[in-house]
Parts: structure tokens; C-alpha cells; sequence
């Protein structure tokens, strides 16, 4: 094969390859759009009164915990230990999460209790349609410590009320 026949026919080879790799990015991306209820979308949780004061119920579809406060408060912590990324489990008994890799326990706010993990956990928002209890799961808030401010409370609730 003559010289420059070779050189065009590898610069179509190339052209092909770009072309391919291209249409395969494009095409991850149209199937990686996250469909509604899963995680990565915003999940319609249950509505408030499914959720007493003082408790935290798994999402494992989601992959969070609902928590509310004695308070009335809510709040939304992925289950994913700020140290290596394990799943915290909730143990009722000692109102604690645990983290079964290394130790590493919280709070049922998400407040870092024991570490090696030094970040509380990440949150989500938590949203509310009059009693219904929305989690945006494509929306983690990282955190180092939890505040006042990041609990949210149902409309006619307050954090005063605490
Ligand atoms: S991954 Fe949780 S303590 Fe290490």
C-alpha cells in the first residue's frame, strides 16, 4: 500500500474512533438520566404524620434516612459514612447510625459522634406539599457539622417549637 493511501486510510480510522466514542458519551448520558423515585431524583417520601417525632426510617431505594427530631423537624441523611463511603445503619436501640467498616458512629441528626469520620452526614433538601414529605436526593449537601438552619420543619411547625 502506497504511502499516502496508508496515512489516508489511518486518519479515516481515526475519524471513525472520534466519531464512535462520541456517539457512546452521548448515548451514556440519555440513559443515565435518573428516572423519578429513584435515587439521584426527588422522592416523594410519605406525608408527615407517616413520620412520628423522634424517629428515622430507612430509604434504602433512595439511599437516606428520614429523620425527625422530638421537635417536629426533618431532616434527610444519606446513608453513606463520610469516611470511606460505607452504609451507616441505624440502631434504634442506641439512637445511633453505626458504621460497620470502621467504626465510625452518629447521631440521629447526623452529627458526627465517634470517627475516624470527622464530617457529619451529608443531607439532602427535604421539601413539603402540605403534608406530603419530599427528599431530593440529586441535591447532597456535604457538611461538617449540622445547624439550626438545615432542619426543616412542616408550615404551622417551627424550629421555636424545640
Ligand atoms: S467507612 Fe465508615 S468508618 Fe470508615
Amino acid at each position: 500500500m502506497p504511502r499516502r493511501d496508508f496515512l489516508g486510510a489511518a486518519w479515516a480510522g481515526l475519524g471513525l474512533l472520534a466519531a464512535l466514542g462520541t456517539g457512546y458519551v452521548g448515548l451514556r448520558y440519555l440513559t443515565s438520566q435518573t428516572a423519578a423515585g429513584e435515587f439521584g431524583s426527588v422522592i416523594a417520601a410519605g406525608v408527615i404524620e407517616d413520620f412520628p417525632p423522634g424517629t428515622v426510617t430507612a430509604f434504602p431505594n433512595g439511599k437516606f434516612y428520614l429523620a425527625r427530631g422530638a421537635d417536629g423537624g426533618f431532616l434527610a441523611l444519606y446513608q453513606k459514612c463520610t469516611h470511606l463511603a460505607c452504609v451507616v445503619l441505624w440502631h434504634e436501640t442506641d439512637g445511633q447510625f453505626y458504621c460497620p467498616c470502621h467504626g465510625s458512629r452518629f447521631l440521629a441528626d447526623g452529627t458526627v459522634l465517634n470517627r475516624p469520620a470527622f464530617r457529619a452526614l451529608t443531607r439532602f433538601p427535604v421539601t413539603f406539599d402540605g403534608d406530603s414529605v419530599s427528599v431530593d436526593t440529586g441535591t447532597p449537601i456535604e457538611q461538617d457539622t449540622v445547624a439550626a438552619e438545615d432542619i426543616a420543619y412542616p408550615a404551622g411547625a417551627s424550629e421555636s417549637a424545640s
